[in-house]
């Protein structure tokens, strides 16, 4: 079956282009059919990025952070101009959603030549994170909610093994699509397993923020 989160989806290519606003910036994308929300910015990875920049006191400059499972790029895009010192990669596992990210990404990396400093780089990352070079110490995600719920655990356990000691993992769920319970399993599986625990730090527009980190 094709969807969002298929590796080589069969839709026809179709394009198109995404102009959004977010906490007072304006941002222009490519995006295609056969991957995540072609045709505007989705509202839980709205919701996410707002509450990254407006409200966690988080300082991001001079991190490496994973977008993981980046679509079209939105994340990158938003954390690479309110954070233009830290080291951002970006990941999916659908090659159009990739290619797309990082042609968005490369020409939105040309619009600011004088910032050198400005690294946003795509890392083709297999499933299992088996080829894995780096850790990061941010992990933001949107996650692929939709291809279920072992799935959405085993993507889950692919982030840990990507993540510094004392990193954290940022995800947006919506409370309708078991955001509650992805915080269960972790705070009962993941925490036996692998000493990391979640926190349901935010709720806004019906999306839990959830941050998984390692506990003391
Ligand atoms: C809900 S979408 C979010 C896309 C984008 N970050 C956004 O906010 O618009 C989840 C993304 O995760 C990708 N994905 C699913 N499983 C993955 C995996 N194992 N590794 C990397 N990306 C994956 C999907 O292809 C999809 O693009």
């Amino acid at each position: 079956m094709n969807h969002y989160f298929s590796e080589n989806p069969q839709t026809p290519y179709k394009e198109f282009s995404v102009v959004y606003e977010l906490c007072g910036r304006k941002f222009i994308s490519k995006t295609a059919s056969g991957i995540f929300s072609p045709k505007r910015l989705d509202l839980g990875t709205k919701v996410l990025l707002e509450y990254i920049i407006k409200r966690s006191n988080l300082d991001m400059t001079n991190s490496s952070i994973l977008d993981f499972g980046c679509g079209w790029g939105a994340i990158s895009q938003v954390l690479g101009t309110f954070f233009p010192e830290a080291n951002i990669y970006y990941t999916d596992i659908n090659l159009r959603a990739f290619d797309l990210a990082k042609k968005n990404l490369n020409s939105f990396k040309n619009c600011f030549p004088e910032k050198s400093f400005l690294d946003v780089e795509g890392v083709f990352l297999d499933t299992k994170m088996t080829n894995i070079k780096n850790k990061y110490k941010f992990i933001i995600s949107n996650p692929p909610i939709k291809s279920g719920k072992k799935a959405l655990q085993v993507f889950t356990i692919s982030a840990l093994k990507a993540l510094e000691n004392n990193g954290q993992i940022f995800y947006v769920i919506h409370k309708n699509l078991g955001a509650d319970s992805f915080v269960k399993w972790v705070n009962s599986y993941l925490l036996k397993a692998y000493n990391i625990g979640a926190v349901k730090v935010s709720s806004a527009k019906g999306y839990r923020i959830i941050v998984l980190k390692k506990q003391l």
